[in-house]
């Protein structure tokens, strides 16, 4: 249970910098249980909170935890350079609150992307020594043999790695297509494995991240959700 001053509340959700929060409150555009906030000063608990900012309704949070459906065209990197950022499908306030992707997928891969603003949370998620299986879907260049499967669950030598990276589970899913679960996030990894055993990557979709699977949140292409604590725990590691 915490409580603080309006302007700071605002400030907190990504309406801006605490100078333009104060100037919403004064203009009379934030409004609690009904009754238009004009003071800055004033007081909640944040606990809770529900605060309707331009007739939009916002529920308090400390911190987010978004899934989106990452469409193609789309980079994960900071400063995206060729495509539009991800960032550019969550409303403006994720921006403020530095909202971040959780890892990243090539701009050509669709599919299931973490976001938030927990440090610790993207850290632990994002950690090498944390195996949380990730599942992929990929359209292959060649037809998928009984050898290539076998080749990727064996493990393939990349250039800079140490040792040979296996998949934990390959199972051919049609003539082209292939279900690979990874447990490590390595550069390009699957489009690497692939390349590295013969074939090629043609196209990559990410259907699932641990237990938490895209299809069961019902989103459509370039559309986000918050996750609740119960989706939250299918993240844990194997
Ligand atoms: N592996 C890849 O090659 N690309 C991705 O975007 C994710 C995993």
């Amino acid at each position: 249970m915490s409580k603080l001053s309006l302007d700071r509340i605002l400030q907190s959700q990504g309406f801006g910098t605490r100078k333009y929060c104060r100037a919403l409150i004064e203009d009379g555009d934030v409004v609690i249980d009904g009754v238009v906030q004009d003071n800055f000063k004033t007081t909640f608990e944040t606990d809770g909170l529900v605060l309707h900012v331009f007739d939009e309704e916002w529920l308090y949070r400390e911190h987010v935890y978004i899934a989106l459906y990452k469409p193609a065209d789309y980079e994960c990197s900071r400063k995206p350079s060729h495509h539009p950022g991800v960032l550019t499908l969550l409303p403006e306030q994720f921006t403020w609150r530095d909202v971040q992707p959780v890892g990243r997928l090539d701009h050509d891969t669709t599919g299931m992307l973490l976001m938030s603003d927990d440090g610790p949370f993207i850290h632990a998620q994002s950690s090498p020594k944390r195996h949380v299986p990730k599942v992929y879907q990929a359209t292959t260049q060649d037809p998928v043999t009984d050898e290539l499967v076998q080749h990727l669950l064996a493990g393939v030598q990349l250039h800079d790695e140490p040792a040979p990276l296996a998949a934990l589970v390959c199972e051919k899913k049609g003539e082209y297509q292939l279900e690979i679960v990874l447990e490590q996030g390595k550069y390009h990894q699957v489009k690497r494995m692939l390349a590295a055993a013969g074939n090629h990557c043609a196209a990559l979709h990410r259907s699932a991240i641990g237990k938490l699977q895209l299809d069961s949140l019902g989103l459509k292409e370039g559309e986000w959700c918050y996750l609740t604590p119960e989706q939250l725990a299918l993240l844990a590691p194997v």
